[in-house]
């Protein structure tokens, strides 16, 4: 499947689609057309279309997309197919909060290892998995093929560990510490905010206030 020259708009939209359709499968439904699924996920009609057709539609006229099929065929496209191995550095309330999220797993981020500098969280087991020190961590790099690091450490330390990252051929850095890292161009790199959602949030319920007169 072709997602080369994609724009981000799209790509980002993806995971919504993903999620959406694992649903209505869960439902049983085997088929939806686009304007039934635009009003489920408030999005018109022709953006479902558009977007769809950058990999080749997947849609026929007058019988709507295949839920099943769309659902596999997206996944494939975010690289669900594959398995990632995974592992957390710092297991703070963040860093144990994700360990203890059964569901990455099922769309294929395994977690392999849970590391911290406090030797108070040494050997304590989440899902099975012990948290260990940081100085097993270049091991378990080495050894474990692991794509993904999460960083739910102080921002102060977070470059200090992610070059240990780089140098043991991390692929991609999950980023909660809210600081930008420079790293090179071939590992990706996705910081997560929440509080920019909590922001977006806040901004709607002052819109909102606004709009019907309240304080
Ligand atoms: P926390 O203090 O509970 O956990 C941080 C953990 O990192 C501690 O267990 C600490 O021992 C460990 N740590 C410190 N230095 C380390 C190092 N060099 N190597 C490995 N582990 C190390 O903090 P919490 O609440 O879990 O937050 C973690 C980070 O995530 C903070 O930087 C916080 O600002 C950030 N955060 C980001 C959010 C986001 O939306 N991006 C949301 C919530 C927190």
């Amino acid at each position: 499947m072709e997602s080369r020259g994609i724009s981000k708009a799209v790509i980002g939209r993806l995971p919504r689609y993903y999620r959406y359709l694992g649903e209505l499968n869960e439902a049983g439904v085997e088929r939806i057309s686009s304007s039934d699924l635009s009003k489920k996920m408030h999005v018109t009609a022709s953006q479902i279309r558009q977007d769809l057709n950058n990999f080749g539609g997947f849609g026929q006229q007058g019988y709507g997309y295949n839920v099943k099929y769309l659902r596999t065929e997206i996944g494939k496209i975010l690289g669900l197919d594959q398995s990632h191995n995974m592992v957390i550095i710092g297991a703070g309330n963040l860093g144990q909060a994700l360990a203890n999220y059964a569901s990455f797993a099922r769309n294929g981020f395994i977690l392999k290892g849970i590391f911290d500098v406090n030797p108070e969280l040494k050997g304590k087991v989440i899902r099975d998995i012990p948290i260990r020190m940081m100085d097993e961590l270049e091991t378990v790099l080495q050894e474990e093929n692991i794509d993904i690091a999460a960083l739910t450490i102080p921002k102060t330390k977070a470059v200090e560990v992610s070059d240990i990252l780089v140098r043991n051929g991390i692929k991609a850095i999950w980023n909660f510490a809210h600081t930008d890292l420079n790293l090179p161009k071939d590992v990706i790199v996705e910081s997560v905010h929440l509080s920019d959602s909590l922001m977006k949030l806040s901004y709607n319920i002052t819109r909102y206030k606004e709009e019907h007169g309240e304080d």
